[in-house]
């Protein structure tokens, strides 16, 4: 598979910081995935989508784009990339059209953004300031902004922040379809209900440091308990049973519970993104990976 970043041994320090804000950290993204980095708040998950945007060029390691140092490109590196920054980028004295049309002037590509702009809900305000907009309603407009140039590879800090469920399903069905499309999706976020939903591979990040890339399957495998549980009528009254998942297939107690009793429920023992992440990456823990 293509490799669209290979990031090796990435340090980074802000001017003034006291500590590293990235500290070696490694990993590939592959075409035509969705890629998610995933951390708590302060982790450095936006300084690392900017040095791979290139605002951020002061960094330590190597970071090769379709197989070439990153700082080799020039400015034509970004007609093939869209940016969902966190904080939405917009002229607030202008209308959602108008600021549409602006950014996408600076662009060779172009798409039908009234279609976009309908499609995420935003049809009644195309005309409409967007200082008048709720926070919901930039975060759309900011998705849309960063559709502008049909790019290639689309990076989106944290893009279903401060959106309804409603409108979070719509940007996220979009972005599943820009996968489709063959597109390369780079996401940050926290909310482990849009990882479960759309990555492919994730890396976790806290305070700089990352995990090895895995599949949320595999993660809620590889931190879930290896057996599974029964409900069951027994005489009237639910009864629990627990199995391990190992030979489960031979285990003749698991076969005669199976056969004699009506089932209630059966579960296997994944654990969610939501415990692996704050196992990951709570402060009370070590990190297990
Ligand atoms: N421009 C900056 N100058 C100095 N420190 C910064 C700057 N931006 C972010 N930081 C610090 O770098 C760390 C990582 O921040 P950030 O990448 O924004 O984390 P995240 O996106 O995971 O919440 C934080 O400690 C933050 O305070
Ligand atoms: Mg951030």
């Amino acid at each position: 598979m293509t490799k669209v970043f290979e990031v090796q041994n990435l340090c980074f320090t802000y001017p003034k910081a006291k500590t590293q804000t990235i500290q070696s950290v490694s990993f590939n993204v592959e075409e035509g995935t969705i890629f998610g980095l995933l951390g708590p708040s302060g982790a450095g998950k936006s300084t690392t989508q900017k040095i791979l945007i290139k605002l951020l060029s002061d960094y330590e390691g190597t970071i090769l784009y379709y197989g070439k140092d990153l700082n080799s490109y020039d400015k034509s590196f970004y007609e093939n990339v869209g940016v969902g920054f966190e904080m939405p980028v917009h002229f607030n004295k202008l209308t959602a059209l108008e600021n549409m049309k602006y950014f996408s002037s600076l662009y060779r590509n172009k798409v039908d953004y009234i279609a976009l702009l309908k499609r995420v809900n935003l049809e009644d305000a195309i005309n409409q300031e967007v200082s008048q907009f709720s926070k919901g309603m930039k975060v759309r407009l900011n998705f849309v902004r960063a559709l502008l140039n049909d790019p290639k590879v689309l990076f989106l800090d944290e893009p279903t922040n401060g959106l309804d469920p409603t409108n979070a399903r719509i940007i996220k069905d979009m972005i599943l379809e820009l996968k489709q499309q063959g597109k390369t999706i780079f996401i940050t976020t926290h909310l482990m209900g849009d990882v479960e939903q759309l990555c492919d591979k994730v890396i976790f990040m806290k305070k700089g440091q990352v995990t090895n890339a895995s599949s949320p399957r595999d993660l809620k495998i590889q931190y879930g308990k290896q057996e599974v549980t029964l409900e069951y009528l027994n005489n009237g009254s639910t009864t629990k049973k627990i199995f391990d998942l190992a030979d489960l297939g031979k285990n003749p107690d698991f076969l005669a519970t199976l056969n004699q009793y009506q089932i209630e429920t059966i579960h296997s023992g994944e654990t969610s993104l939501e415990e692996i992440f704050i196992k990951i990456t709570g402060d009370n823990h070590e990190e297990s990976r």
